[in-house]
């Protein structure tokens, strides 16, 4: 297979880590802050293919907004059920989680990973379900800006990956076929999707878990983002 020339990125689980806010969610709802994270991750990915797949994409809304609504969600469910606490200050809560969201921390191997990738001449960039300007924030405060040639957010085409919309903008960015693009995430659903659409996939398993069970393999599988310079 021809080595890709150019990597792109999942952001959200793969470059920043979504469970970095598990320690302040413990904070603000202790003995919760663990499975909120979870719940809220879920919720999110679940929220972003209920507006893509219904009504033509009519309830189209930005990946922050729905990520706010699935914090609302896993709050009320597993924190307030019934009234059971006192939400006076709900709204404060959720605000900050949500500042906390804007700059997740950002796995310490990227870094050096991009930078080998350009070293090495290959076209680098993010294909994120986020919207420009979370995406852009994310990137600056975890300082990667100048390592990334394209941050590409599906915001465009109003459809979530894992719309084939969404992952042709890849090609489109990059000018490039999706069999010459190496595509990274750390989710399994996106990575299957990915190999379904025809880019050279690495699954990256950082929390060991199972491959979806789809019939379909990714095309590389690792365990750390540094696997990128094994097979690409
Ligand atoms: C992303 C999320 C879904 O596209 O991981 O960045």
């Amino acid at each position: 297979m021809e080595k890709p020339q150019a990597i792109l990125f999942d952001a959200y689980g793969t470059l920043f880590d979504v469970y970095s806010v598990g320690l302040l969610a413990e904070q603000l709802f202790p003995g919760q802050g663990n499975a909120l994270g979870l719940l809220w991750r879920d919720k999110q990915i679940e929220y972003s293919r209920l507006v893509t797949t219904s009504n033509d994409g009519a309830h189209y809304r930005p990946f922050w907004d729905l990520t706010r609504s699935a914090l609302v969600y896993a709050v009320k469910k597993l924190v307030a059920p019934a009234g059971s606490v006192d939400m006076a200050d709900f709204d404060a809560r959720i605000d900050r989680l949500m500042n906390q969201y804007r700059s997740l921390s950002a796995f310490p191997e990227n870094r050096e990973v991009l930078q080998d990738l350009r070293a090495r001449g290959i076209v680098t960039g993010i294909l994120s379900n986020g919207d420009p300007a979370m995406l852009n924030l994310a990137v600056r405060s975890a300082g990667l800006a100048e390592l990334l040639d394209h941050v590409i957010s599906v915001d465009p085409v109003r459809k979530y990956k894992t719309a084939p919309e969404a992952y042709a903008l890849g090609e489109q960015a990059t000018g490039l076929r999706a069999r010459q693009i190496g595509f990274v995430s750390c989710n399994a659903w996106d990575a299957l999707a990915a190999t379904w659409y025809g880019y050279q996939t690495l699954w990256v398993n950082r929390y060991q878990v199972p491959f979806e069970e789809l019939g379909t393999q990714p095309t590389y599988s690792g365990s750390s983002l540094r696997d990128v310079h094994q097979f690409f």
